[in-house]
């Protein structure tokens, strides 16, 4: 298996991601700006296959008509000199005063239809780069204080929105769904549609539930202490997984944007173990672009950035090695087996079965001993763990 990244492997990268400059909340840039063109050029030379962008990070929020248009086409230009395509647009909706309180979910009306104005444009932009998916991650959507959002009514604006944006791509013809990411606070103390789970249930309320999945990103779940691997198996579960938002998060803490691995790397084994050989007969269970968002750590120059570029994907390759050995090495199939993995995979009933037959079969109740069912026998988890954690150090 190669470690050199190629245009199968789809990895992409947000333009907001190697162009970050290094600003916080505490500090201002230590890099300066990195230009569209430039950055195609390198991303293409490490061997990505794509880059994303929000309208924001190509022309700058209030760019005359001109300066969009020369920004776009500079772009245009970078992509058909290197092959690099755009799988994926997204809309800024946080960063501008006017989105202090939100886009969609803005207690102001004007800036909600400001909100949709913007996005519809960025959506026409998108169609005509050919991008399949459009992210919706709602920084600002949320809050600070219980009393000043109507959580109810903020749901109802932000379903009315993602409607009407289905209308607009089925009526248009545009070959595109939308993604929504989830975050649970960052930059507003809580952010609307937290989490996967919330999302998901959101999904299902829209007129066109069809049109729309998730794009989950590791930090973000991990901020809220859950289990990353096992949220995108339940997004792949309803069929949901549209996008992945790929980096490093090390616990409950601010958003890190870390290179992928660079965190919790036994979830991110599981992740690519899932990605990679999650599929009906060990084939890839997720085809979509591998697409990294993190951020070059502000102590880093610009060869650092690019140095961070290449991590993400090396490491991914890394682990997509390991979980291939995983799968292959016989003790791992023989503890798998001993721990009853596979066994869950079949019903609980028999075919045709009711609750009548399950009410009058004794084995599973009458005569069942519980207390001796498993004669003090374990599952063998540990065990299967760690040989995971021996093929993801290499040692086997
Ligand atoms: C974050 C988010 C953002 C979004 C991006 C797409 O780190 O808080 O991941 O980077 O993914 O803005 O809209
Ligand atoms: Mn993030
Ligand atoms: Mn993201």
């Amino acid at each position: 298996m190669s470690l050199t990244p190629t245009r199968d492997d789809k990895f992409s990268f947000g333009l907001w991601t190697v162009g970050y400059n290094g600003t916080d909340p505490f500090g201002g840039p230590t890099r300066p700006a990195l230009d569209v063109v430039h950055a195609v050029e390198r991303l293409s030379e490490l061997g990505a296959y794509g880059l994303t962008f929000h309208d924001d990070d190509l022309f700058a929020f209030g760019s005359s008509e001109a300066e969009r248009e020369t920004q776009i086409n500079r772009l245009r230009g970078a992509l058909a000199d290197t092959g690099l395509i755009v799988p994926m647009v997204t809309t800024n909706l946080f960063s501008a005063p006017v989105f202090k309180d939100g886009g969609f979910t803005s207690n102001d009306r004007r800036v909600r239809r400001f909100a949709l104005r913007k996005v519809l444009r960025n959506v026409d932009l998108a169609a005509e780069l050919g991008a399949k998916t459009f992210v919706m991650w709602g920084g600002r959507e949320g809050a600070e204080y219980d009393s000043a959002k109507d959580v109810r009514q903020a749901l109802e604006r932000y379903r009315e929105a993602v409607n009407l944006l289905g209308d607009y791509v089925t009526d248009r013809g545009y070959d595109m769904r939308f993604a929504i990411e989830p975050k649970p606070n960052e930059p507003r103390g809580d952010i609307l549609l937290p989490t996967l789970g919330h999302a998901l249930a959101f999904i299902e309320s829209l007129e066109r539930p069809e049109l729309v999945g998730v794009n989950p990103e590791v930090g973000h779940e991990q901020m809220a202490g859950l289990n990353f691997a096992a949220g995108i198996a339940q997004a792949l579960y309803h069929g949901k997984l549209y996008h992945i938002d790929l980096n490093g998060q090390r616990g409950i803490k601010y958003d890190q944007d870390l290179v992928f691995g660079h965190g919790d790397l036994h979830n991110a084994f599981a992740l690519v173990d899932l990605l990679e050989n999650g599929g009906p007969g060990g084939v890839p269970a997720y085809n979509g672009p591998r697409h990294f968002d993190y951020k070059p750590s502000r102590t880093e120059d610009e060869s650092g950035v690019w140095d961070s570029a290449a991590a993400n994907m090396r490491t991914y390759l890394l682990l997509k090695e390991r979980a291939a050995a995983f799968r292959a090495d016989p003790e791992v199939q023989a503890a798998l087996e001993a721990s009853k993995v596979g066994e869950l995979a079949v019903p609980t009933l028999n075919p045709g079965e009711s609750y009548e037959t399950l009410l009058s079969d004794r084995s599973a109740f009458e005569e069942f001993d519980a207390d001796a069912y498993f004669g003090g026998r374990g599952f063998g988890f540990v065990r299967l763990q760690q040989l995971a954690t021996e093929h993801l150090l290499g040692a086997r």
